[in-house]
């Protein structure tokens, strides 16, 4: 028998990313493929890059011209980029660095197996079609392999709202939805094998419609009550979501729903009224937070999340403004906040663009305050109960680390837990990234 062939797989961006990162390296394991976390020892290494902002997509090329020199110590190793970089610039990545001999877009990953063959065979190769085939049928994973306890799943991809800042209706494409039978098949078999909290992914989940048994379309809220009956799945997430698409459903479901989790990320860009009509996000500060209304009517507890944009073109002081006020309003438990970033080929790309400077000053004080609304809500949980699903040891001896319902990363200490236990805490104190606790139903 011959070594297996190691792979090394370095996951940029998005939760969607690394749910396709598993995928990758599954079906490549069928090729005899083991992976490894050293680079060095690596016969194929694939980068499955993130599109998003220029940044995001210039470190892959430096990390290319890094990885590059690893080439001279092992003439056999193969080079592939993956993901969104891989299709948005195709061909241009090869160009750009010679050494890249593999290059596929996410609709492609199912094709992996021949396009590795054919790298084998000293040849490049190159897939950046939006195929026709199921790729989630042919990316089925081996049975049986244990998992950790909280798991990706996503259940629909592309986006069909058009922000007037973003790549992703063109990189991943017009929406789509999985159906609910392979959604439920995918959910049991993780739940097999030792899962107990999916988070079901999308660019734009709650836009889910996906074929029902009989073929009538279904919406997220009730692919989340069939998820609600599989037995020994014990928490469900879901990520990302637009505001307009936040059903009455849904809403209801985070009331009623007991293993939905009480905690929804839920982007609104900016707080005001004339930067969301320039993005395009057809949906106004006010319709955000009426929205946000109702969801905390029927679940008070639930922890907001959000992402931000500062910097978009013509955003003056007082739009700024307008964002800080939102936040106040809203009070997030966890915040993503990013300086616009043009993107060629989107219609933000050629406005008028602000200082950067100024995006850097306001930046600053976004992040500020989304820090302190971070922290008062962490501080706001001390001696309060929550339920932690272990997910593994932490630094000290007898302590173990998971997550409680709103998320919050949580250490407890002389824990006498086991990975995948979901256990019953009381919270000791907020650290500047996680909650220590001790357990609440022993001595
Ligand atoms: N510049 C800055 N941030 C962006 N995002 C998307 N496109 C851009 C861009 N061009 C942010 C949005 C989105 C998150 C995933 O990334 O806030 O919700
Ligand atoms: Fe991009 Fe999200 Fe807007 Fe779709 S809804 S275009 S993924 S920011």
């Amino acid at each position: 028998m011959t070594a297996p062939k190691k792979l090394f797989v370095k996951t940029y961006g998005c939760q969607m990313n690394v749910y396709d990162s598993e995928r990758m390296a599954e079906v490549l394991g069928e090729q005899a493929y083991e992976q490894t976390d050293v680079p060095e020892e690596a016969d194929m290494i694939l980068l499955n890059t993130c599109h998003i902002r220029e940044k995001a997509a210039e470190k892959v090329y430096s990390e290319l011209g890094r990885l590059k020199s690893l080439k001279a110590a092992n003439p056999d190793l193969k080079i592939g980029v993956a993901g969104c970089v891989a299709q948005a610039e195709g061909e241009e990545i090869m160009r750009r660095q010679p050494a890249v001999d593999l290059v596929v877009g996410p609709q492609s990953y199912h094709r992996l197996p021949q396009m590795e063959a054919r790298v084998r065979a000293g040849k490049t190769a190159l897939d950046t079609d939006f195929p026709e085939e199921d790729k989630f049928d042919k990316l089925k994973s081996r049975p049986k392999a244990r998992r950790a306890p909280a798991a990706f799943l996503t259940v629909q991809e592309g986006c069909d709202k058009f922000c007037a800042f973003c790549v992703v209706p063109y990189t991943r494409g017009a929406e789509t939805s999985r159906p609910v039978t392979r959604v439920l098949d995918e959910a049991r078999d993780l739940v097999d094998r030792g899962v107990r909290e999916i988070t079901l992914l999308g660019q734009n989940v709650n836009a889910y419609h996906g074929a029902g048994p009989d073929g009538v379309e279904q919406s997220l809220a009730q692919l989340i009550w069939a998820l609600n009956d599989i037995d020994g799945l014990e928490r469900i997430r879901f990520t990302t979501s637009h505001p307009n698409d936040m059903t009455d459903d849904l809403i209801d479901a985070h009331g009623t729903c007991e293993k939905l989790m009480p905690y929804l990320h839920l982007p609104v860009q900016s707080g005001s009224d004339k930067i969301l009509k320039r993005m395009n996000r057809s949906h106004t500060a006010e319709s955000y937070l009426r929205v946000i209304e109702k969801i905390r009517a029927a679940r008070p507890d639930i922890l907001m999340s959000g992402d931000f944009i500062v910097g978009f073109p013509e955003e003056t002081e007082e739009d700024f403004q307008a964002t800080l006020d939102l936040i106040e309003a809203v009070g997030y438990g966890y915040a993503y906040s990013f300086k616009y970033s043009t993107r060629p080929g989107t219609p933000a790309a050629e406005r008028p663009q602000v200082d950067p400077e100024v995006a850097d000053a306001r930046l600053q004080r976004l992040q500020t305050l989304i820090t302190r609304q971070q922290q008062q809500i962490q501080e706001a949980m001390v001696g309060r109960s929550a339920r932690v699903l272990v997910e593994k040891p932490g630094r000290e001896p007898g302590q173990m680390v998971g997550k409680s319902e709103y998320l919050h990363a949580v250490h407890i200490d002389n824990s006498d837990a086991d990975i995948g236990d979901i256990v019953p805490v009381r919270i000791t104190a907020a650290k500047r990234n996680s909650l220590a606790a001790v357990r609440a139903d022993q001595g």
